[in-house]
């Protein structure tokens, strides 16, 4: 089954209560919710107090999608506020099994996430404590950025490892996903396909949602 994970990123924040429920309605399960600091890549975004209120709007799948150096010094702030799964970066953490394990005792899933140049091997060792993989398909940090074709290799390597290691992790695809490259981020093996402009630029989000789950 494939989910959509609107990213929040490209909603209209004077509104972010109404652009939440309208994506709900449109049928999307997950929410994206990029948190960026400045550092880890060149934008900051908005922290854990912003989505804590809408978490009781909705009961969709808080996904966060954490782009912070050494995420484990904010894994609590964003259980607190409601995270029902965090990603954080490979490229982010000195100790990635620690933080995904911090996490997961937290009774929140676990995600890590590779940047486009990193090697897709990386994740072989981690893929008995993944309850997801994020593969991102553009550099992180800005929203409407064009996928990076390359990066589907990348998707296929997880799902390659989920087979091999029959694994149940799932497999999500951030960045630059719209109705026309869908169809291959789907083929590659992604079951989450995040999308940021392609939805909340839209001006049908249903249409646009279902463009996407083909
Ligand atoms: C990029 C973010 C993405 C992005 C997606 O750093 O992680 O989630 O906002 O937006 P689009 O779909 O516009 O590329
Ligand atoms: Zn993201």
């Amino acid at each position: 089954m494939i989910c959509i994970s609107p990213s929040i990123l490209s909603a209209d924040f004077s509104k972010l209560g109404d652009e939440v429920l309208k994506v709900k309605e449109a049928g999307a399960e997950f929410l994206h919710i990029d948190v960026m600091d400045g550092l880890f890549v060149p934008n900051i975004s908005f922290g854990a107090p912003v989505f804590k209120c809408i978490r009781n709007l909705t009961d969709m799948v808080f996904d966060v999608h954490l782009m912070i150096n050494e995420p484990i010094r904010y894994i609590d702030d964003f259980v607190n506020a409601g995270a029902d799964i965090i990603t954080v970066h490979y490229e982010a953490a000195k100790d990635v099994r620690g933080t995904l394990e911090y996490i997961k005792s937290k009774g929140v899933r676990a995600s890590l996430s590779i940047k486009p140049d990193t090697p897709s091997s990386v994740l072989d060792q981690f893929y008995d404590i993944c309850d997801m993989m994020l593969i991102m398909t553009v550099e992180p940090g800005f929203g409407g950025q064009k996928l990076i074709d390359k990066t589907l290799e990348n998707i296929k390597h997880a799902y390659i490892l989920r087979e091999k290691t029959k694994s149940g992790f799932l497999i999500e695809a951030d960045g630059g996903i719209n109705a026309e490259n869908a169809r291959l981020v789907r083929a590659a093996g992604a079951d989450v396909l995040v999308a940021g402009s392609s939805v909340f630029k839209a001006a049908d989000y249903k249409k646009a949602v279902d463009a996407l789950r083909g």
